[in-house]
């Protein structure tokens, strides 16, 4: 391998364009390839596709570094080691869609050369074996294979990959596995070198166990409620033990986003194709799902029939920090007002006002005041720092009622009390601890 030639990077989505920035970064040159013309043209011209806190600056001072192209013959003339950063969303069987993945491997092994394959993109485990076997089929022989997931967060990708927790490399042979090893050089990080399936593997569980944390969490919680505990207090509790940790224990309407909910859904199918039932994860699939409806519930216990009334959502995105609404608990739970007959308003600061796909009906506004307005109660979705510097006597003043569900246990439920609204969280247990037994 010719070590200076530029490392070529397929889709430029969050991983895929903020592994080739910050290789860059690295003082890699790298070529950045999408089929999406429009995409290539923007980030040509300075557009991201995608928000990404820190990006733009990243990419201003490595801008002589990085090319864009829509053409594999461009990408395959001068690169020999490939990342594949396509996206695998969940197909109708709730395994991942390797189309795309299938699709950029056949078109770098047609065209022929000696190649490194290195796989970012989150694929089942045995996917190394096939993208082999393939290339096997194809007559193609000069392709060496590499998995190498990724770990980074929507909102602090450029930090998880220049500072990461742990650099996975699961390879074939040896040798290919060090010079993916070599191309991190600077960062400082342990480096777990394992075979293909098992790096596979690595990062299925890891997203998986997080998720169960959350579902684990989000149960505690809802028996917190039940038993007059405060889970925030619960979790600070556990999370001293350093066997539990402090991490993803945030109790909250579940979790989205365009990771974990197809992850835990693809391992658990992979587990059921080979004949393993994954009890756990379907129960972590199920508390998940219910979690957003429970603010349903709550809204219903306070207000009655959610017919006519007017609920004003606070934070569309799955996160803070991002503009990704892939399932982004905010979806469901419009749905869900809107099929009580609720009025729904909502305010998300990356969310340009207006009609938005996800929300047929919902009326999206660029000031949350203006959401609030004549609303009989307003829920908390996503903990954007905006709304932690509310003004809530304002809130409550334009509100029908000065209700709120503060989805994410994100502020302070004393100064939203002494402001005037009435509050709630997620396991918050203002209930009476139950009697002892007669
Ligand atoms: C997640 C993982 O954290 C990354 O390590 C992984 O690389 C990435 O998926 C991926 O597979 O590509 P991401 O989906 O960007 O990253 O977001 P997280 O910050 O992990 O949050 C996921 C969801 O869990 C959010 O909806 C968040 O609100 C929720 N969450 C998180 C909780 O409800 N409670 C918590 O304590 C933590």
């Amino acid at each position: 391998m010719d070590g200076v030639a530029p490392i070529g990077v397929v889709g430029t989505g969050y991983v895929g364009l903020v592994t080739a920035v910050c290789f860059a970064h690295l003082g890699h040159r790298v070529v950045c390839m999408d089929v999406d013309e429009a995409k290539i043209a923007g980030l040509r011209s300075g557009r991201l596709p995608i928000y990404e806190p820190g990006l733009d600056k990243l990419i201003d001072d490595t801008t002589e570094r990085l090319s864009f192209t829509t053409s594999y013959d461009e990408l395959l003339e001068g690169c020999h080691i490939l990342f594949i950063a396509v996206d695998t969303p969940p197909s109708a069987s709730g395994d991942a869609d390797l189309s795309r993945v299938q699709r950029a491997t056949r078109e770098i092994a047609r065209r022929g050369g000696e190649r490194l394959m290195v796989m970012k993109s989150t694929v089942p485990v045995g996917t190394g074996e096939r993208v082999t076997a393939d290339f096997t089929g194809l007559g193609v022989s000069q392709i060496a294979y590499v998995s190498n997931p990724e770990f980074l967060r929507e909102g602090a990708a450029i930090q998880d990959f220049l500072e990461p927790d742990r650099i996975v490399i699961g390879s074939f042979r040896p040798e290919d596995g060090d010079v993916v090893e070599a191309l991190y050089r600077g960062i400082d990080a342990e480096v777990v070198r394992t075979s293909v399936a098992t790096a596979e593997m690595i990062k299925y569980a890891s997203n998986a166990f997080l998720a169960t944390k959350i579902s684990f969490i989000n149960e505690i919680a809802n028996v917190c409620e039940q038993v007059g505990a405060d889970v925030r207090e619960v979790a600070r509790g556990m999370g001293l033990d350093h066997r539990i940790g402090p991490h993803f224990l945030q109790a909250g309407i579940g979790y989205g986003g365009s990771c974990f909910p197809k992850d835990v859904q693809a391992l658990k199918q992979l587990a059921g194709n080979s004949g393993y039932h994954f009890q756990l994860l379907t129960a972590v699939l199920e508390v998940n799902a219910l979690q957003k409806r429970r603010v349903v519930t709550k809204l219903k216990q306070r207000l009655g029939r959610l017919h006519g009334k007017k609920v004003a959502l606070l934070g569309l995105t799955f996160k803070p920090n991002t503009d990704d609404l892939r399932e982004a608990a905010s979806i469901v739970l419009a749905a869900r007002l809107q099929g009580e007959g609720a009025r729904v308003s909502a305010h998300d600061p990356m969310i340009p006002a207006g009609e938005h796909p996800s929300f047929p009906g919902v009326a999206i506004v660029d000031d949350p005041l203006e959401a609030l307005s004549d609303a009989d109660a307003a829920v908390l979705v996503t903990e954007w720092p905006e709304y932690g510097r509310l003004d809530w006597g304002a809130a409550a003043a334009v509100m029908r009622r000065p209700l709120l569900i503060d989805g994410r246990n994100f502020l302070d439920p004393d100064v939203v009390a002494a402001s005037g609204l009435e509050y709630d969280g997620i396991g918050l247990g203002d209930a009476e601890p139950p009697a002892w037994p007669a």
